[in-house]
């Protein structure tokens, strides 16, 4: 199972950019993290950051076919990209939102997200902690998926067998 990290503008600053916001640490120190957690559950995982809205749109819809879900932090598009928000939807795939800061305890223009009624779920105001509750998010969807078609699988077969 692939999962498909996507990281939006001026979060290649972190560790850099409001640290009494954000914190201390680096995007690829979070990103490092993430990696063990995958390697140890046996998940494949690949990372993307851009500043630009619409190569983050062209990345989600190169998951179609190559990843199985995403763990995205749209940045400052969570509260304006109605093409991020399309392109969640358009590739049917589980998807949760992350933000490192509570948005709903800062300014108002970021207490809406465009982005959350798309995704499976949303973390956030847990720091850089944020992204490894979503990696744990993200394996009991899988595992639930897999539940699911297992028990779909047997259904089906005992109705042929019942014919
Ligand atoms: C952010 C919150 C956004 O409002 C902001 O524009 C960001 C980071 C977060 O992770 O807390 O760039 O997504």
């Amino acid at each position: 199972m692939k999962i498909v990290v996507i990281q939006g503008p001026n979060l290649n600053m972190l560790g850099i950019r409001e640290q009494n916001i954000y914190g201390s640490m680096k995007l690829e120190d979070i990103h490092g993290q993430m990696k063990s957690y995958a390697e140890q559950n046996k998940l494949e995982i690949e990372f993307f950051q851009s500043n630009l809205e619409g190569e983050i749109v062209d990345r989600i819809q190169e998951c179609i076919g190559d990843a199985d879900g995403i763990i995205i932090n749209p940045a400052a598009y969570t509260h304006t990209s109605i093409a991020i928000r399309d392109a969640i939807a358009a590739v049917q795939l589980p998807t949760l939102e992350v933000h490192l800061s509570n948005i709903h305890q800062r300014e108002e223009f970021r207490h809406t997200s465009l982005i959350a009624p798309v995704c499976a779920g949303q973390i956030l105001g847990m720091g850089p902690f944020g992204y490894h509750l979503a990696m744990v998010g993200m394996s009991q969807i899988f595992n639930e998926v897999a539940a699911m078609k297992q028990h779909q699988a047997q259904a089906q077969a005992a109705a042929e067998q019942a014919k």
